[in-house]
């Protein structure tokens, strides 16, 4: 029997399912969201920890408040929500784009996710934005230095500063058949006009418990529930049509 003619296809023709998840994706695993109740982050004022004028004055005081944020992800577990959007990649690419510097993404199981604010649990120069280490939990103090000799910052994106994987992003979400928008109040930028660039064909879901006032723009459906709750009846439905097809 001869195999002439016959091709093997390597092309990946699931569906893409793109995630825009923020803050409230992880309010389920005890980590607070940023514009929610009191103004404030975890008892602070953004401009006292997350600029860089803040990094300027007082860098003791930024480096002891990201250092308190990573003790409490490593306390911190994936809930349902992020354990259903790991869960999806049996039926479909799944790229998961995400403000949250948590890694709870990861360790629910994801394979793509890319972190548009950076991760609390990597150091960089300030010298050279290259030169990244990662923690594994440990804190960073003053006098830790990169290879260059230059103090070591949170790897993540303050107020005021530029966002790189916004070009990353942007080709992503283009690509999206699904595109699920989970937990963001939507109010920050540049992050928060990737929705624009989603194909008018797409389908868009927002998740939130809360009404989004008027930051949507149309054709999006609206799910009023946790992310955790939320998140695992869509996967459901989904994983459910690509058996039906
Ligand atoms: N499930 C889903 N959504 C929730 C939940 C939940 N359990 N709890 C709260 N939310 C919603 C809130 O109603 C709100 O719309 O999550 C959203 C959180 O919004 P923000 O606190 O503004 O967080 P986010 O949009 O991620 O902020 C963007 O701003 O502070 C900077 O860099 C920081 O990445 C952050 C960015």
């Amino acid at each position: 029997m001869s195999t002439a003619g016959f091709m093997v296809s390597t092309v990946d023709d699931r569906k893409s399912v793109v995630v825009l998840s923020g803050a409230g994706m992880s309010a389920e695993s005890g980590l607070k969201t940023f514009r929610d109740s009191d103004g404030l982050w975890e008892g602070h004022k953004v401009e006292d920890v997350a600029t860089p004028e803040a990094w300027q004055r007082n860098p003791e005081a930024v480096l002891r408040f990201y250092n308190e944020r990573r003790r409490q992800l490593m306390r911190a577990e994936p809930n349902d929500g992020h354990l259903a959007l790991a869960r999806l990649e049996e039926g479909y690419e799944v790229s998961v784009i995400t403000q949250n510097v948590d890694d709870l993404h990861e360790r629910a199981g994801s394979s793509s996710v890319l972190h548009l604010h950076g991760e609390l649990d990597v150091a960089r120069s300030t010298v050279d934005d290259r030169l990244l280490y990662r923690l594994h939990g440990k804190e960073i103090r003053l006098g830790d230095v990169c290879d260059k000799g230059s103090q070591l910052r949170p790897h993540v994106v303050w107020f005021g500063e530029s966002v790189p994987a916004m070009e990353v992003a942007e080709p992503i979400v283009r690509g999206a058949d699904v595109l699920m928008v989970v937990g963001t109040s939507l109010l920050v930028y540049p992050a928060a006009s990737l929705i624009d660039f989603a194909e008018s064909a797409a389908r868009k879901v927002w998740i939130s418990p809360k009404e989004s006032a008027d930051v949507l723009p149309l054709g999006f459906e609206k799910v009023l529930k946790t992310a955790a709750i939320g998140i695992p009846d869509l996967v459901s439905d989904l994983l459910a049509e690509e058996k039906l097809d």
